[in-house]
């Protein structure tokens, strides 16, 4: 295991997925905890990473010293960098300029950790962003390479295997700085690369039973990737123990419900009690309008709905939950204060104490993408793994205005077709997220010799890393208009499709 110290860097997840894709696991830890944090992973390495803060400031944070007590290796990074030097006998002070972006390095000395990467004399693109720098080296360091702004960009105490870079290596602006991690880890810290999927799959099914025993569980699948990978992962490690409920709201997709069904129940065997509560959904939705209220009516409606089947069931001990390491990571804030809420996201997180039941979260460790891994491990298609995003709320919030079966149909179709041809385009895998919006708003137009009085629906694709900013897709025109006219010729109730290019921020990618 690496330690990573987090000080509060915008990129600190980063440095892990590098550790994790050289095939070691990893765990991040805020500084406030890094000391107990050290003591219960009993970690072989530790990276510090970087941080908004000035190692200048009084109260700024500190590795704790148990770290360099304990003769392991030390990877700082940036202010991981500058609180080494800090804490180990140099000099830290406030850089003239700040420096920002792009800068060359270069290799002034032999070191360890540029071992097959990079050699004496090299010069190699790495990526800035700090205002500190070291300006004395602590006792048994030496500069290993140099940029002409940065004396100090690369330092090294070979003896204590101590390294400390000011750039980051994390992000990918530094061509090589996946391989210095790798480096890092396993040549000079010597572990062995044998994280993979598989290995972790056995030993989370190992833990599950542990923690699960001979009780019973449910799951909340709504098809997406998350929570149907834990429960085949919870599936295979107590088999009927689990019971997993699709809440159906009558907000999916066309064939969506009845797709996931039958995969689970026919290709997994699994324990699945597909409840149809759209009458219910649709009724309290009707004549509301405003998206916040819908979200909260849905949101509300299914904890109701669910709920109520885990009782018929006679209840459970446990509840599932797909929740990710990036949900679990503790943020390290410096500004404090509320951040202001765009939209309530629906989630199933108030269910575990208003039903009094200890959550089993099989992917608590994993990234997005190791996810996937290990869903593909698991048998699941490709066609599922690679799904684009759906909210939890559903069509309700791609229908702008008050909803209703009718509209809620020719969304679906509309939809149905616009994915069909993004497939058919070879596009889906390089779109993030793709759909339609029915506008409550009619237009003239004219089909045939007839005048036609008819909806307006707007089609959405973004590209996005984490859907926290996201691009429009600049689609080729053609593209288009071979969808808007399949759309028009074979939907009743839309005559007119026009393109949202429209990037988030200042939009969000869905329209409510
Ligand atoms: P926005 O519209 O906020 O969406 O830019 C960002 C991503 O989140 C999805 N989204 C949701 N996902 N429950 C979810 O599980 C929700 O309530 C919800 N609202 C938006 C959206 O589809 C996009 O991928």
């Amino acid at each position: 295991t690496v330690l990573i110290v987090d000080f509060g860097s915008q990129v600190t997840q980063l440095i892990a997925r590098r550790v994790r894709e050289a095939g070691v696991y990893c765990e991040i830890v805020p500084f406030q905890s890094a000391e107990e944090g050290f003591r219960r992973l009993s970690p072989k390495a530790v990276i510090l990473s970087g941080s908004p803060a000035s190692t200048l400031e009084i109260g700024s944070p500190r590795a704790p010293s148990v770290i360099f007590e304990s003769g392991l290796p030390v990877f700082g990074i940036c202010y991981g960098q500058q609180t080494m030097c800090a804490q180990l006998g140099g000099k830290v002070e406030s850089g003239h300029h700040r420096e920002f972006g792009r800068a060359f390095l270069e290799v002034e000395k032999d070191c360890a950790l540029f071992d097959g990467v990079w050699s004496l004399g090299s010069r190699h693109q790495v990526w800035m962003s700090h205002g500190d720098r070291v300006t004395a080296l602590p006792e048994g360091f030496e500069v290993v390479a140099t940029s002409s702004n940065a004396p100090f960009a690369f330092i090294a105490d070979e003896k204590r295997k101590y390294y400390a870079v000011q750039f980051h290596p994390e992000v990918v602006h530094t061509p090589d700085g996946a391989k210095l991690i790798s480096n890092f880890v396993h040549k000079i810290a010597g572990i062995r690369g044998d994280w993979t999927m598989s290995a972790y799959r056995a030993k989370a099914v190992e833990a599950i039973r542990q923690q699960v025993g001979d009780k019973k569980v449910i799951c909340a699948l709504s098809g997406g990737v998350d929570s149907s990978v834990a429960a085949l992962l919870i599936h295979e490690a107590v088999g009927d123990q689990l019971t997993c409920i699709l809440v159906d709201h009558g907000l999916m997709r066309k064939d969506e419900a009845a797709n996931v069904v039958a995969m689970f129940q026919e290709h997994y065997n699994l324990h699945l009690l597909h409840i149809d509560a759209s009458d219910r959904f649709i009724g309290e939705l009707t004549g509301v309008s405003d998206p916040e209220t819908k979200r909260k009516i849905i949101g509300r409606l299914f904890i109701e709905v669910f709920e109520e089947e885990a009782k018929k069931l006679g209840g459970a001990d446990f509840l599932a939950q797909g929740t990710l390491y990036p949900d679990v990571i503790e943020s390290v804030s410096f500004t404090g204060g509320p951040s202001v809420t765009i939209k309530s996201h629906h989630n199933v997180g108030g269910l575990p104490e208003r039903m009094n039941m200890q959550l089993v979260e099989p992917l608590r460790e994993l990234f997005k993408d190791e996810v996937r891994v290990l869903g593909r491990e698991l048998g699941l298609p490709d066609s599922f793994i690679g799904r684009h995003p759906f909210p939890g709320p559903g069509l309700a919030i791609r229908c702008p205005g008050g909803i209703s079966r009718e509209k809620l149909e020719i969304l679906r179709e509309a939809d149905a077709i616009y994915l069909d041809e993004i497939r058919k385009a070879g596009l889906y895998d390089a779109i993030w997220q793709a759909f339609a919006v029915l506008l409550p708003v009619q237009t003239v137009g004219v089909m045939g010799d007839g005048r036609t009085y008819e909806f307006v629906c707007a089609l959405r694709a973004v590209t996005s890393v984490d859907g926290m900013t996201a691009d429009f897709y600049h689609y080729d025109m053609e593209f288009l208009g071979r969808a808007a006219t399949r759309i028009i010729n074979e939907v009743r109730g839309i005559n007119r499709v026009v393109y949202d290019v429209t990037s988030k921020p200042p939009g969000t990618i869905e329209w409510e």
